[in-house]
């Protein structure tokens, strides 16, 4: 048994940040930004939080699907940016989209987290515990960021896409996926401190910090590192692979990996230049995308790719 996407959605916040806009903010330029990241704009909420976003993403994708939220028995969310410890955004997504049958509970991997969210929801088929399920990522990044680090500040965006998945008998499917914690400060948010009647450290704002060079090393290297042995492990030669649907964090690394990978760069689609950095939302919002403009025939076989922090990495092997 294997899935098959059914439909997906995206939402983008209307507001357009510009790397000029930027360069009023912080010491920065369009010049220096498109560079080195490729990024020359990016979506900046003025009003919608992850929830919403995310809430959404998750109608247009039941719409393009043609299901009803009712057949829907499983929603993830991943993020790093819930709005609330609890509840979970999946749930208040499935408040929002009314698919009362649904179990709901978010995932955190940072930008590898629609990958994990998608294997997770492979399994939960593959085992008969579901059989329709709602994938998000959701990202209001611009609420965790130091407004002040040029270094972080203009490479994320806010966004969220979503997809649904449900079994299929004949579909292809293969993954790979990893993790180094020992790499974790390369990449970090929020520490939680001990606040309580016996230990007082109050606690910091939840910003991201990023040791680009680090984090940038460790994409180069994983991403196609975890792709070919993901096409090892289906038995299918890279000449075969309709879209490589890398996680968009700067578009450097997408070409850096098609040329690693000694692939055509036309076969790296990317959107990093439009919304930036979206984290988990990166992947399902081109997908959509391209699913929109009609890019996707039967059968196409499409690599997902996320990567980022935990450290952590994924990439999935599927057949549309
Ligand atoms: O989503 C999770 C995955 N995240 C990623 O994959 C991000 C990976 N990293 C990267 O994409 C790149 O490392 C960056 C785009 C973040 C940075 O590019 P870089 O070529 O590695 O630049 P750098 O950090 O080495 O900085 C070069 C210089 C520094 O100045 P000095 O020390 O050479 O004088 C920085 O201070 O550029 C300076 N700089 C800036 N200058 C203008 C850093 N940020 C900016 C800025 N505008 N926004």
């Amino acid at each position: 048994m294997s899935i098959q996407i059914l439909g997906t959605g995206s939402y983008l916040p209307e507001n357009i940040m510009t790397n000029d806009d930027l360069a009023k903010i912080v010491d920065t330029s369009d010049e220096w930004i498109s560079s080195r990241s490729g990024i020359r704009q990016r979506r900046i909420s003025s009003d919608e939080m992850t929830t919403k976003m995310a809430s959404f993403a998750a109608k247009r994708a039941v719409e393009n699907a043609g299901i009803s939220a009712d057949n829907i028995d499983l929603i993830i969310v991943a993020t790093l940016s819930a709005d609330k410890a609890t509840p979970n955004t999946a749930c208040q997504v499935q408040e929002a989209i009314g698919a009362q049958n649904a179990v709901c509970f978010d995932i955190s991997a940072a930008c590898s987290g629609f990958v994990f969210a998608l294997n997770t929801a492979r399994a939960y088929i593959e085992t008969g515990m579901a059989n329709t399920a709602l994938l998000i990522g959701a990202e209001t990044l611009s609420k965790m960021m130091d407004w002040t680090d040029r270094g972080t500040c203009v490479l994320f965006g806010d966004g969220a896409g979503a997809a649904i998945v449900t079994k299929a008998e004949d579909r292809i499917y293969e993954t790979v996926t990893g993790s180094d914690g020992s790499k974790g400060f390369a990449l970090t948010c929020g520490e939680r401190k001990l606040n309580n009647p016996l230990v007082q450290h109050g606690n910091e704002l939840a910003q991201i910090y990023m040791d680009g060079q680090e984090v940038f090393r460790f994409a180069v290297t994983v991403a196609p590192k975890c792709i070919k042995e993901t096409l090892l492990k289906a038995g299918i030669e890279k000449e075969q692979v309709r879209y490589y649907i890398l996680h968009q964090a700067n578009l450097r690394i997408i070409k850096s990996v098609a040329k690693r990978l000694k692939e055509p760069e036309e076969k790296f689609p990317h959107d990093v230049e439009k919304y930036g950095n979206t984290s988990s939302a990166s992947i399902p919002i081109l997908l959509d995308e391209m699913n929109r403009e009609g890019r996707f025939s039967r059968h196409d076989l499409l690599v997902l790719c996320g990567f980022g922090g935990g450290l952590t990495w994924g990439s999935i092997l599927l057949e549309w």
